[in-house]
């Protein structure tokens, strides 16, 4: 396959001005959207599945086909990988068996991650990779660091790792992660070596782009969600 994705192109330059009010204001006014009865059906199956696991968490948010899935079950046997995505496309697309320790799920994430926090659950690890990246300016809401969703991405702790072709992406949710948790999260290069995790990863470096990770240690903060 002929792979041309094309680069990111923005009318930003850099951490958008209007960053630090949406994360103070999603850090100070509750998320009231309701969850919708399908993602709260997902995560009682979920939850159904991941008691029989008796393992640690792993969290791969936005996992597409789920062939990260996959793989973090292969590379961490003794946790339990979910995968969310909301898309019934990409999930019922066939990438061989799923391994006993992972679990695909069909969900809207703002509403899963939220359920997550509400049954305590404490994610190990928690997988961002290649998330859309929304790179119109006007766009800073549906980013996962500018949307009201974002004080639970924090709160629900573990190692946090964010991959994506923008780098501007990755520093503009560092500076988020900084202003909500008082971490400040390294973005570096990030080289698959021919070793890709993710359909998306494949894509953009045999098209030639960059590469870019965080990855970030943060505490368990359930508090940090207004209520
Ligand atoms: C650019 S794709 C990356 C997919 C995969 N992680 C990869 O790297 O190949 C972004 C994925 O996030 C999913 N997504 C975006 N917003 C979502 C949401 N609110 N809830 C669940 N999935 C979402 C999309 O359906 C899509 O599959």
């Amino acid at each position: 396959m002929h792979a041309n994705s094309r680069s990111i192109v923005t009318n930003q330059h850099g951490v958008h001005q209007d960053l630090s009010r949406r994360v103070d204001r999603a850090l100070t006014h509750p998320l009231r959207k309701p969850v919708a009865e399908h993602t709260r059906r997902a995560f009682d199956e979920a939850r159904a599945w991941l008691s029989a696991q008796e393992r640690a968490l792993i969290l791969d948010a936005g996992c597409g086909t789920g062939v990260s899935t996959r793989r973090l079950a292969c590379a961490y046997p003794d946790h339990a990988v979910i995968g969310i995505d909301r898309s019934a496309d990409r999930l019922a697309r066939q990438h061989g068996t799923l391994p006993d320790n992972a679990c695909l799920v069909r969900a809207d994430l703002v509403d899963f991650w939220r359920l997550v926090l509400a049954a305590g659950w404490q994610p190990a690890r928690h997988y961002l990779l290649y998330p859309n990246p929304y790179p119109k300016s006007g766009h800073l809401k549906m980013r996962w660091q500018g949307h009201p969703v974002f004080p639970v991405i924090q709160a629900l702790g573990g190692r946090l790792e964010l991959r994506s072709n923008w780098r501007l992406y990755l520093e503009e949710f560092a500076e988020a992660t900084r202003l909500a948790s008082d971490v400040v999260p390294d973005v570096v290069e990030h080289d698959p070596a021919g070793d890709y995790l993710t359909p998306f990863e494949r894509k953009y470096h045999e098209s030639g782009q960059r590469l870019w990770k965080l990855i970030v240690d943060l505490p368990y903060r359930p508090g940090l969600v207004p209520t």
